[in-house]
């Protein structure tokens, strides 16, 4: 199927592939981006009873849990308004996260009854979600909660700029909604996560990296706690150190999480003094407690003023595989635990509870499962912080990249090289069913797609190919046997081929020919004891970006460099940080931007909040190709990679794909909350 270029070559891994002459269209195109796993789950907010948990130990009937909202895209970090009849959520609907409300449908007329089908269609139309902020800014807006006169919306934004690498964009900013007006609370050049406004509304905690910043943790963000005035951010104080997700149980109580020295994450209990006088602010904590014993995972608790002694908790427990919502009794001399989630669904994850300020529910979300299963978007539209330069899309597959009719884009599946119509119509196959990494389409033989093949994160010595595959010179051909064709050929040109090469020991780059492989010619491009990979050509056929580490080798610090395709005029372009991650340059169509993936901005949320992401701090950004005017992209707390860049402009509109509807919503959990996976069945991920 595929023709390789050469039999042996070592240790090949990226490459990418040339034209001597200047390419296509120069108007500004479509980005296309990967996000770990997103494509293949979604969302809901559900609620339960309360009641039961708190009475007695029976099981909630599954009848009872009740869909707060419509199905639609992704919903997620779910909050009741102060009255109860209303959800506060987030959702990625129009192409960015921003912050919904709906209204809450009442337990009665979600019960069994004659008239079901009526209420269900009125409800369907209540229920209509309705944005609380403005579009624009782009930026995560997360972990909505109101004041209880409901006249402020405080949350989460990545608006602001941190100004330096390697920091986090998060700052809990508060809305007035009836003025529209916007005051930023956490200080400039500080982050937070995780707000939690008090009870009463005068005070709001978050988690905080204060100073600090981000050293690049993912298992255990360092945070403290902090609280400040809801109203401006003023008194500003240390309230609880090591702690993250905060929430009020009544305006001097606050639960939180913690990973403890023992591994295990845990809930915590703070009293903590609020004086509102004119030196006093908030003083440290009085006492902390902890709350829930070594052995499982405690994490994201959620207190309410409306249900005393009782916290929400999601757990991991040993024999479980999934996250579910547990409530805990704490008033009496010993913690009562009750399944919330459990006997409801067993076998799904369940995330980030909250309880309604009326004490009658627990809220939290998990995928919506089988029954609701969408097939999952070819290319999903997200918003362009350029409309007019470029349109943006998350595309269902790793190192996606388009054929320059823009007809078909070329990715690589679990395993092998796929190629799909980029218009929905279908004509998915696969075309090597090999391990395979990065594609690139050759710019003057149509149809011919590289790419290498071999295992993943294969040491220096290990064999990896790259390979050229045809598709054959008719592009509405699916017949296979076509595969070898070599469409319009055109001899007279010379084509190159850059790739990875560990084949000196070090994993430098190199040229050859893009017909003949080494056959035709081959020569160094760089050399040095350290890894230079990933490497795109600009479509001018001027530069090669390339990610290294050559300036800390080994040390996991990759950079964006660029080099003239005769060695001469190398550069590094933009580095995030003397520790940072940044790589998979691609260039714009003009040769004069590259767009990349990169730690530039931290994370943008608390990671154990989430599902697995590997890399939540990756974020999809463009630079000038001389370093200036670098421009963040994606704002979530996902991880984004593996960007490409096509002349061909695609509107900004989601594409569907001609799939049948997975419905699986299959997704893995936090490799180190995974508890029986350890030697002694009991210790967590850290002491491995
Ligand atoms: C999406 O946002 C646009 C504004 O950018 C707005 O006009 C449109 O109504 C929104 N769509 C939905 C479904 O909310
Ligand atoms: C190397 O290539 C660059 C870009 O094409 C060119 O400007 C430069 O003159 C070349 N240098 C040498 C020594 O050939």
């Amino acid at each position: 199927m595929a023709r390789r270029l050469r039999a042996t070559l070592f240790s090949l891994f990226l490459f990418l592939l040339v034209a001597t002459e200047p390419a296509l269209a120069t108007s500004g195109g479509t980005i296309v981006f990967t996000t770990l796993g997103r494509s293949r789950y979604a969302f809901d907010i559900f609620a339960l009873p309360l009641a039961p948990q708190r009475s007695s130990s029976s099981s909630p009937a599954a009848a009872a849990e009740l869909r707060l909202t419509d199905g639609a895209s992704v919903n997620y970090n779910g909050n009741f308004a102060p009255s109860s009849a209303s959800l506060l959520f987030v959702s990625e609907r129009n192409g960015s996260l921003n912050i919904y409300t709906s209204p809450v449908p009442s337990a009665a007329s979600s019960g069994p009854g004659a008239r079901r089908e009526a209420l269900e269609l009125e409800l369907e139309e209540a229920m209509a979600p309705a944005p609380l902020l403005p579009w624009d800014p782009i930026a995560l807006k997360d972990r909505p909660s109101l004041t209880p006169d409901g006249a402020h919306l405080v949350y989460v934004s990545t608006a602001d700029p941190a100004g330096s690498p390697r920091r986090s964009w998060a700052a809990v900013h508060a809305t007035h909604l009836p003025s529209g007006v916007t005051r930023r609370l956490t200080p400039r050049g500080v982050a937070d996560f995780s707000p939690a406004v008090s009870p009463s509304g005068e005070w709001t905690a978050a988690a905080s990296p204060g100073a600090r910043g981000w050293a690049g943790e993912v298992e255990d963000l360092a945070t403290d706690i902090y609280v400040f005035k809801t109203s401006d951010g003023s008194r500003r104080a240390l309230a609880i150190h090591d702690g993250g997700w905060p929430t009020w149980a009544d305006d001097a109580t606050l639960y939180f999480h913690r990973r403890d020295s023992d591994g295990w994450y845990g809930v915590y209990r703070a009293e903590i003094s609020v004086a509102d006088g004119d030196d006093a602010g908030v003083s440290v904590a009085a006492s902390v407690e902890r709350i829930t014993p070594p052995g499982f995972h405690a994490f994201t608790p959620a207190a309410s003023p409306g249900a005393p002694g009782l916290v929400a908790v999601a757990t991991r427990r040993p024999g479980s595989d999934y996250r579910h919502i547990e409530v805990i009794d704490v008033s009496g001399d010993a913690n009562a635990y009750f399944q919330v989630t459990k006997p409801v669904a067993p076998r799904a994850h369940h995330y980030n509870p909250f309880l309604s300020p009326d004490g009658a529910r627990v809220g939290y979300h998990r995928c919506r499962g089988s029954g609701n299963g969408d097939a999952p978007l070819l290319l999903e539209n997200i918003k362009s912080p350029a409309p007019d330069a470029f349109s943006l899309f998350r595309f269902d597959g790793s190192y996606p990249s388009f054929s320059h009719d823009g007809k078909r884009i070329a990715f690589v599946g679990l395993p092998g090289l796929f190629v799909v119509n980029s218009d929905g119509s279908g004509g998915r196959r696969r075309i090597f069913s090999g391990n395979a990494f990065p594609t690139a389409w050759d710019w003057k033989r149509k149809g011919v797609i590289y790419t290498s093949i071999g295992p993943d994160f294969a040491s220096e010595s290990t064999e990896v190919d790259v390979v050229a595959v045809s598709l054959g010179d008719d592009d509405d051909d699916d017949d296979p046997q076509h595969l070898h064709q070599e469409a319009h050929r055109e001899r007279h040109e010379q084509r190159w081929v850059v790739f990875r090469s560990g084949r000196s020991g070090h994993k430098n780059l190199y040229i050859m020919d893009a017909e003949h492989g080494e056959a035709g010619g081959i020569r160094r491009l760089t050399e040095g004891p350290w890894s230079d990979t990933m490497c795109n050509w600009s479509p001018d056929g001027e530069w090669i970006a390339f990610a290294s580490d050559r300036h800390n080798p080994g040390a996991g610090s990759f950079a964006i460099y660029m080099v003239h395709p005769n060695g001469t005029g190398l550069r590094r372009v933009v580095h995030s940080a003397d520790a940072g991650r940044t790589n998979h340059p691609w260039f714009s169509p003009d040769s004069k931007t590259l767009v990349f993936t990169t730690d530039y901005a931290a994370v943008s949320a608390e990671p154990i909040s989430n599902p697995h992401h590997y890399q939540p701090y990756g974020e999809i950004f463009t630079v000038n190709i001389d370093g200036s005017g670098i421009r963040r992209l994606t704002h979530n707390s996902f991880e984004d990679g593996t960007p490409s860049w096509t002349p061909y402009y695609l509107k900004p509109d989601d594409v569907g794909e001609t799939l049948p509807a997975s419905g699986t919503c299959e997704f893995e959990d936090c490799h180190w909350l995974n508890i029986d996976a350890q030697p002694d069945g009991l210790m967590c991920g850290r002491h491995r």
